[in-house]
């Protein structure tokens, strides 16, 4: 089993942690300017900037796209202090990377909640890559996938899901994409009686909080971007929560690209350890825009202020912190605020 060693995950990390706040500094600059793609951008670029500072051996498994279609971040781009300098590079842990420099690229168009700027790294083969394609998710918290069937009736699943919660179904919280595909989920839920949260983007943080006590979401379900299950599958391995998934190809190519990934079944279950496999995980997620989980980027007379989460996983070891960081600007003389 590879370890990303020998650069401690205690450095790597708090490296990756000002990964994300580059990437959210700069996403949380446009919000609300209505320009989607021009956030997205800022965010790539910021966040491969910092990337190459980062003591690795990088290779991006989940990024911006495939090579002819994004300039940065794109699958298989190696990344990191180790790249371009095969001299040094044997000192450099080799580390496959998952990035979604700005999740929700319309909530930080449009200024609204849970807007994040994410990575995730493993030891290499840690992380599955997965083609830019949509993907059915249950994401719940720790202890709640016992029994859980993507294909049984949502009022069963939310059974168990409230039973393992010591709840009544009543007293769930649902988070689904609010799109037309998911009528029959949406129905379903309401005829079982959990509450639901429909949210315009962002079933990455969504279910990074189903896996958070405290949260007030208690499952994601429905269809959304397959790369951002990979990652959420990260996060999870971290926090101990759990997702079950199925990819949801659109069209023929995409399911000859998840075949070209070594998915032969394109029908196969995939569970958070399948995912996300690695030994040795880390995830960071920058808050752009205020939301359930982080405060979004505020900007002030003497610098910056940036909340953040990195969680670790490490041969069963979790670490989980959330960092409150105050970039000072301001010369002499100028004040930390609280
Ligand atoms: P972007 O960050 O690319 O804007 O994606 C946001 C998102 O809402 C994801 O959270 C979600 O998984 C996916 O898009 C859903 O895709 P679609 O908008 O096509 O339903």
């Amino acid at each position: 089993m590879h370890s990303i060693k020998p650069v401690p995950e205690r450095e790597l990390s708090l490296e990756f942690l000002s990964v994300v706040e580059t990437a959210a500094i700069a996403a949380a600059r446009t919000m609300g300017q209505g320009e989607r793609k021009y956030s997205d951008y800022v965010a790539v670029e910021a966040m491969r900037q910092v990337l190459d500072a980062v003591p690795i051996r990088g290779t991006i498994v989940i990024g911006e796209g495939e090579r002819d279609e994004a300039p940065m971040l794109y699958i298989g781009e190696k990344v990191g202090l180790g790249h371009d300098d095969p001299g040094k590079s044997s000192a450099f842990p080799e580390v496959d990377i998952a990035v979604d420099p700005l999740e929700g690229t319309n909530l930080c168009a449009t200024g609204v909640p849970n807007a994040v700027a994410v990575i995730a790294a493993a030891e290499k083969g840690g992380l599955r890559g997965a083609p830019d394609t949509y993907m059915e998710k249950i994401v719940v918290g720790p202890g709640c996938a016992a029994g859980l069937d993507i294909d049984a009736p949502v009022k069963d699943n939310l059974k168990l899901i409230a039973r393992t919660l010591a709840r009544a179904v009543e007293d769930l919280v649902v988070v689904v994409l609010d799109r037309p595909r998911h009528e029959k989920l949406i129905a379903d839920i309401r005829k079982a009686g959990a509450r639901i949260r429909l949210i315009g983007d962002g079933d990455l943080s969504a279910g990074i909080s189903a896996a958070v006590s405290g949260t007030d979401v208690h499952a994601v379900m429905g269809i959304g971007g397959a790369p951002e299950g990979v990652l959420v599958a990260a996060a999870l391995r971290c926090l101990n929560g759990e997702i079950i998934a199925r990819f949801a190809p659109r069209k023929p190519e995409e399911v000859e690209r998840m075949q070209a990934m070594g998915i032969k079944d394109p029908k196969q279950i995939f569970t958070t350890r399948e995912l996300a496999p690695g030994e040795n995980i880390i995830f960071a997620a920058g808050g752009v825009t205020d939301g359930t989980l982080l405060k979004g980027v505020r900007f002030g007379r003497d610098g910056k202020r940036t909340h953040s989460l990195v969680t670790t996983y490490s041969h069963n070891r979790h670490q989980v912190r959330f960092i409150d960081t105050i970039h000072v600007e301001g010369g002499a003389g100028t004040w930390v605020r609280l």
